[in-house]
Parts: C-alpha cells; sequence; structure tokens
C-alpha cells in the first residue's frame, strides 16, 4: 500500500521491455509516485489493476501530471509534442526521434510549453560509472586523454524492432555516444567509424549494420573509441575505461556472482549479467527515481533534451562517416 500524499501521478506509453521495467519500478518501488493509466498499442499481457486507454487519452487524462514514452522511437516525438501541448512532464526513451530536424522541432515546442523532458540515458545512474566520473571530476586521473567504451548486445533485436529503431548508430551506440559526452564532460567536435554486418540474420534482414568501431574527438582533441556489437556469445558487454595524465580507471562488467573456479584447466567465472534488464536494474529505477524528484522539486532533470539532440548529432555523424569512409565535423549547434 502507498502513500499517496504529493504522489507525482504517472501514465505509460508503451509496456515492452523498458516499458515494463519502469511500470514495474513506480508501482512497487517509488512511493512517491503512482501509475494512474497504461497505453499500448497491444492489449495482451497489460496489467489488470490499472487504467488503460490510447496514447491521446492517457495524455489529455486530467488526473495525470506525467508521461513516460516507451514506445518505439519512431513515436517519440509526436507523443513528447502533445505531452508538451497539454502542460505533461516527460520523461522519454532514447532517442528523442530519428531526424535531427524533427528533434530541434520537439525541443522546440518543449520550450514553448516549459515542461520538464528527461531522456533515458540510464547509464548515467550505473553506480559503477558514477564512480568513474567521479574519479575524473575530482582529477583523480588528471588531464583524460582518452576514454574506452566496449558495449556488446548479446543478441540482436527483432526485425520489426530494428526497422523502427533508427540502425545501430542511434538505437544503441547513443547510449555509449552520451557515456563519452557525460564521463568527459566535454563536447565532440568529430566523429570517425566503421562499420559491418558479421551477425546476418536480424539485422541483415532489417538492412542494419551490426559491428562498428567509432572514433570521437573532443574540442581539445582528446579521445574516446567504442566498439560496438549486435551479438556477443557470451552475454551483456559493458565495459569502460578511462585514461588520463595522472592514471587510468576501469569498469568490468557485472556478474550474478564474483566466485573464480581453478582447475587443471584452466581459470573459470560467471558470465557477465545477461542483457540491459538485468545489468542496468538499478539504473533504471535511479533515473525514475531522480525524473519524480525533479518534477516534484520543480528543479531541472539531470538529463535533458539538449543531451538527447547532441547524442543524436554524434550518431548521424557517425552514420554519415561509414557512408564517406572519412572523418566528419560535427555541425554542433542546437
Ligand atoms: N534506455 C534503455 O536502456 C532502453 C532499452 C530498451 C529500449 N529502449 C527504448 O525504448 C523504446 C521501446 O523499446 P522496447 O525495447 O521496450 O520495445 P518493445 O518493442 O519491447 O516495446 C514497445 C511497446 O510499444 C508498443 N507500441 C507500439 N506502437 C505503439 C504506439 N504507437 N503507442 C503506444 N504503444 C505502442 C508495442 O506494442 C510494445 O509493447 C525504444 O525507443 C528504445 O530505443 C531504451
Amino acid at each position: 500500500m502507498k502513500a499517496n500524499f504529493m504522489q507525482l501521478k504517472i501514465g505509460i506509453i508503451g509496456l515492452g521491455r523498458i516499458g515494463k521495467i519502469h511500470y514495474s519500478h513506480i508501482r512497487h518501488q517509488i512511493p512517491e509516485a503512482e501509475v494512474v493509466m497504461v497505453s499500448d498499442v497491444d492489449k495482451n499481457g497489460l496489467p489488470r489493476d490499472v487504467k488503460h486507454g490510447n496514447a491521446e487519452e492517457l495524455i489529455a487524462h486530467p488526473d495525470i501530471d506525467a508521461v513516460v514514452i516507451c514506445s518505439p522511437t519512431d513515436t517519440h516525438s509526436a507523443y513528447v509534442e502533445e505531452c508538451a501541448r497539454r502542460g505533461k512532464h516527460v520523461f522519454c526513451e532514447k532517442p528523442l526521434d530519428l531526424s535531427l530536424a524533427r528533434i530541434r522541432e520537439t525541443l522546440k515546442v518543449v520550450r514553448q510549453h516549459n515542461i520538464q523532458l528527461m531522456l533515458g540515458f540510464n547509464r548515467r545512474f550505473d553506480a559503477n560509472f558514477v564512480k568513474l566520473k567521479t574519479l575524473v571530476d575530482t582529477g583523480k586521473i588528471g588531464d583524460v586523454q582518452l576514454v574506452k567504451i566496449t558495449s556488446r548486445d548479446p543478441a540482436p533485436p527483432s526485425v520489426a524492432y530494428l526497422k523502427s529503431s533508427g540502425g545501430l548508430f542511434l538505437d544503441m551506440t547513443i547510449h555509449d555516444f552520451d557515456m563519452a559526452r557525460y564521463v568527459m564532460g566535454k563536447e565532440v567536435k568529430e566523429v570517425y567509424a566503421a562499420a559491418s554486418v558479421l551477425t546476418g540474420g536480424a539485422v541483415a534482414e532489417a538492412g542494419d549494420i551490426d559491428t562498428a568501431v567509432v572514433t570521437l574527438k573532443f574540442e581539445d582533441d582528446s579521445m574516446a573509441v567504442i566498439d560496438n556489437s549486435r551479438k556477443a556469445v557470451y552475454g551483456y558487454d559493458q565495459r569502460l575505461e578511462v585514461f588520463g595524465s595522472k592514471g587510468m580507471a576501469h569498469v568490468e562488467n557485472n556478474k550474478p556472482d564474483s566466485h573464480v573456479y581453478y582447475h587443471e584447466e584452466g581459470v573459470a567465472s560467471a558470465l557477465p549479467l545477461h542483457f540491459f534488464m538485468d545489468r542496468y536494474t538499478t539504473s533504471y529505477l535511479t533515473e525514475m527515481k531522480a525524473f519524480v524528484r525533479s518534477v516534484q522539486e520543480k528543479q531541472p532533470v539531470p538529463v535533458g533534451g539538449s543531451d538527447g539532440l547532441k547524442a543524436a548529432l554524434i550518431a548521424v555523424a557517425a552514420q554519415q562517416s561509414v557512408e564517406k569512409n572519412a572523418p566528419v565535423a560535427l555541425a554542433g549547434g542546437e
């Protein structure tokens, strides 16, 4: 039983993989908020003990203060704009849209209506990465010269998901672009990317890429290197390293347990946690708590629309770089 004093009244649009995680967190672990209504075009499997309706009804619902948007990417900007017009605050999953022009239009509407808009860059709330960021911010790494990010999924999503996702850079690497900006605290001026299709299957069918190496150059010539794959047979591979004039720090994969088994043929330990739902559970909870708190306290959200635009700018530049097989300077500006 939740206390209803000052609870933020939330509606959730899209109850698929990520929507279910946010739903469960808000319902069971964030007493300061309540799920008033959910909306999904597929009614099968929706929770029975909460109101359902279409997205327009949900956004217009007079009791709803804030909307959590977890529907496919190509629906985000229209829903965010409708929420803004209705004065509803928004937590929107990444990315905001597949088109930079559309993202800019949406951010304009958000500003006009003065709502809070938070982007779902959950990795900023992961305790491991927060620790690295603190080491950087307190000068322990010195002048940071290089960030290395490995980000590999255990298996590609469905063809249908891939087709509406905007491709690897806008769908998956966008988290790494945001992480590079977050850890460095600097802006990217140039992107150089190479990509291939090596896993076949759903990715090839959807006309996407599944393997990429991206180098980013920041405004002070420091760099980041990101490697991605849609298919790592050993699970979700999420590692990060920062290197600078005073030292190096890195984050290894989280595992379900820390045992190490030595035997006559070698040494073995548990595989990494299998996917984002396992690896980043706590970060999803922490980011949603931060959103609820920001709206309730009328404070700026920790990850805003401009972060969404900047990560998307890098993603689009990476795509152009692959097409041209050359470095691409970032246009910059909002
Ligand atoms: N932050 C993260 O780590 C993270 C992880 C996964 C997905 N995402 C993002 O979340 C979004 C959803 O991804 P997912 O993996 O949950 O996808 P999904 O396919 O599992 O779920 C999407 C849900 O939206 C519903 N839907 C489809 N069209 C709709 C519409 N017009 N209105 C309302 N509901 C609609 C579908 O029926 C489905 O239940 C994507 O934008 C994706 O990029 C973010």
